[in-house]
C-alpha cells in the first residue's frame, strides 16, 4: 500500500509482540499520512471504556486472538464469506470475543480523517495498547504498518489458539511457539 515509506524509514522495530512481526514496521509509519491517528484511537477507546468497564480486557484479548493466528493481520475482524469460514466463529472466539463494534467505530472515524490509509490491524493493535494504558496498565510503544489479511481460517483459529481445556504445558508450548513466554500466558 505504502511501500515508499519503507525507504524513508528503514527501521526495524521491536515491540511487545515482536515475534508476530514479519515486515518492517515503524513507529512513525502514519506520522505524515494520518497525524491524528493516536488521538482518534484514544478517544474511541476512552468512550468505549466509559460505557463498558470490561472493554479494556476485551480489546486486549481481541488483539491477542488476532495476532496468535497467523500474525497480527486483522483476520479476526473478518466476517465469513462465500469463499471462507473465518476466525470469528471459531470455538475460542464465538460468543466470547468482544469489541468488534469499538474497532468498527474507531475505523469509521479514522477513515473520515485519513481515507484508505490505516490498516484495521494497526487500529486494533493501538486500541489494545490505549485500553490498557488508559486503565493504568503498562504502556508499550507500537510499531505500525501492518497489512490486513483478505482471508481468515476457522480451522487455523481452532488449532492455534490455546484452550482452557488443554493442560498448562500445552498452552505454554503454544505461547512459546509464537515467541511468547509463561509471563504472557499469565497476562493473556
Ligand atoms: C455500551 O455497552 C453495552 C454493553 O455493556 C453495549 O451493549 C452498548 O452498545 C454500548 N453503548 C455504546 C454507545 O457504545
Ligand atoms: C498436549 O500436547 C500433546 C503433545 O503435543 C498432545 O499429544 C496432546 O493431545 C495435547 N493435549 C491436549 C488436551 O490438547
Amino acid at each position: 500500500m505504502k511501500n515508499h515509506m519503507f525507504l524513508t524509514y528503514p527501521l526495524i522495530c521491536f515491540l511487545f509482540l515482536s515475534s508476530f512481526v514479519y515486515g518492517q514496521l515503524d513507529y512513525k509509519y502514519y506520522d505524515t499520512t494520518c497525524p491524528n491517528l493516536i488521538k482518534i484511537v484514544r478517544n474511541g477507546v476512552w468512550s468505549a471504556i466509559s460505557n463498558d468497564t470490561r472493554m479494556p480486557a476485551s480489546l486486549l484479548r481481541l488483539h491477542f486472538h488476532d495476532c496468535f493466528v497467523n500474525g497480527c493481520d486483522g483476520s479476526i475482524l473478518l466476517d465469513d464469506t462465500s469463499t471462507f469460514t473465518g476466525e470469528k466463529n471459531a470455538f475460542p472466539n464465538r460468543n466470547s470475543a468482544r469489541g468488534y463494534e469499538v474497532i468498527d467505530a474507531i475505523k469509521a472515524n479514522v477513515e473520515k480523517a485519513c481515507p484508505s490509509t490505516v490498516s484495521c490491524t494497526d487500529i486494533l493493535t493501538l486500541a489494545a495498547r490505549e485500553a490498557i494504558y488508559l486503565t493504568r496498565g503498562p504502556f508499550w510503544s507500537v510499531c505500525l504498518g501492518r497489512r490486513d489479511s483478505l482471508t481468515a481460517s476457522q480451522n487455523a483459529a481452532n488449532d492455534q489458539l490455546p484452550s482452557p481445556f488443554e493442560p498448562l504445558v500445552n498452552i505454554t508450548a503454544k505461547f512459546v511457539s509464537k515467541g511468547l513466554d509463561v509471563k504472557d500466558v499469565v497476562v493473556l
